[in-house]
């Protein structure tokens, strides 16, 4: 791991921005996406640059089950918002959260990732270590599935929404095996509630039980820190 440690989540943003920009140079095509607070600096940053993604494919991680794509806490919607309208890619995907279906939804999103490898991936990282929505638990060896949210993430979540009984219960996620399919991962975290899960993911032992800690696996991860995020590094 690699990890830089930056003023704020405008500079952090910034950093994610240039090492994008260069894989991009690269040859990058396939881009995994995340959504939250973490990377809209990030996404600011790419929407005032002058890259250009219409020969380009994304993949976010992850979308809330039951949401309709016009609710503005759709992960859809976010992603609409904060770089779609202003960037168009060739295609961009996202998991369907009113699928009728969930497990057909699961199987089309794991032959959608199979068919277009990950070069690039956006991660921010849980208050408990959670990557996309792969709660404390989940197998490293997933692939895409529903998830049962944990009681800390509909509470983190819930500043997003009118109470925290409107925060969904259940996302559809890519899986952690997807994840680290990927062949570069930025992952940011700016805050001092990441500080404990930032120091366990990078010093930590390997568990299951702190999801992000599969990163040490990785053989190219940028860790991206404000310096409340990096405090216990
Ligand atoms: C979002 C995602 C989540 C968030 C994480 C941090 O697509 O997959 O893992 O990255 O919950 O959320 P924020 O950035 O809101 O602190």
């Amino acid at each position: 791991m690699k990890i830089f440690k930056v003023k704020d989540q405008v500079e952090g943003g910034q950093k994610g921005y240039e090492i994008l920009s260069e894989k991009m140079a690269n040859g990058a095509k396939t881009l995994g996406l995340a959504t939250g607070s973490t990377p809209v600096e990030f996404y600011k940053h790419v929407v005032a640059s002058d890259l250009d993604f219409s020969d380009m494919t994304s993949i976010n991680l992850d979308e809330y089950v039951g949401l309709d794509e016009s609710n503005d806490q759709s992960y859809r919607y976010f992603m609409n918002e904060h770089l779609f309208n202003a960037k168009p890619f060739k295609v961009n995907y996202l998991p369907n959260g009113k699928a009728e279906d969930l497990d057909a939804e699961v199987k089309h999103y794991d032959s959608l990732i199979d068919e277009n490898p990950i070069d690039f991936q956006i991660l921010g990282i849980g208050s408990n270590g959670h990557i996309g929505f792969n709660e404390p638990g989940t197998s490293f060896d997933v692939t895409t599935h529903v998830v049962d949210l944990a009681d800390s993430t509909i509470k983190d979540n819930a500043r997003f929404f009118a109470n925290e009984e409107e925060v969904p219960k259940q996302a559809i996620s890519m899986g952690i095996a997807s994840i680290m399919k990927s062949k570069a991962i930025v992952l940011m975290a700016f805050g001092a509630n990441k500080a404990d899960a930032v120091a366990a993911m990078v010093n930590g032992e390997v568990t299951e039980e702190l999801p992000a800690s599969v990163l040490q696996n990785h053989p190219e991860v940028y860790v991206i820190v404000d310096e409340e995020a990096g405090a216990k590094l």
